[in-house]
């Protein structure tokens, strides 16, 4: 009990960093999330600072998510076996999965403001299975071609990966993540649905 909940803290400290907050502060001099959508993703990135950053961002919040979940896969590589059970491993996984993508979009560092998790939510889905990766991006990256709108294609991305970890038959575990974590990166995008319901949303890489 006691390794699994330093697990699930550490995915959530790693989740915290605020990297799109420091790119602003360091190579603007702003507050990221005073300008355009105010979060502090790569897609505000991307509009608000430039596309060096953004990259530099989406690479780092990517490896958050994937490095929180590597380390609980470390840590049950090297304990010694009848430590930790292995029927826990999907649930530890799960529960530091989120608590990665809860640790971006509500850091202790930024006062538990942040960014939408897609990022991280990628990272994780990764290293859970790189299958369901693959689905995912290619949800989001058809969406996003035809559409050019990044929050419209995050959201059939958060969608597809529930039907991924169906099709794919994945642990329940894993199911009960996709229904989450998909269930709190729509929320996360719920000024980007009134938007798209107005017909407002910015296409990648306009201002807000
Ligand atoms: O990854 C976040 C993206 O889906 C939307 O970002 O800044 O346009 O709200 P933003």
């Amino acid at each position: 009990f006691i390794v699994g909940g330093l697990l699930i803290l550490a995915a959530y400290l790693l989740g915290s960093i605020p990297t799109g907050y420091a790119v602003g502060r360091y190579l603007k001099g702003i507050d990221i999330r005073e300008h355009g959508s105010g979060s502090t993703g790569a897609t505000n990135v991307l509009r608000t600072v430039g596309k060096p950053a953004a990259l530099v961002v989406l690479a780092i919040d990517l490896l958050k998510g994937a490095i929180a979940l590597a380390v609980v896969n470390l840590v049950y590589s090297l304990a010694p076996s009848g430590f930790l059970p292995p029927d826990w491993h999907p649930w530890l996984i799960t529960a530091a999965a989120l608590s990665a993508i809860i640790g971006h979009s509500k850091s202790i560092w930024l006062n538990f403001t942040g960014g939408k998790s897609v990022a991280t939510t990628l990272g994780i889905l990764l290293v859970m299975n790189p299958l369901v990766a693959l689905g995912t991006v290619m949800t989001f990256a058809v969406t996003l071609g035809i559409s050019r709108i990044v929050s419209l294609s995050s959201i059939c991305g958060a969608i597809a990966v529930n039907v991924l970890i169906v099709a794919l038959n994945q642990p329940p575990a894993y199911s009960v993540f996709a229904v989450l974590a998909g269930l709190y990166v729509i929320l996360r995008h719920k000024t980007n649905i009134q938007r798209l319901v107005a017909g407002i949303e910015p296409k990648i890489g306009q201002a807000l």
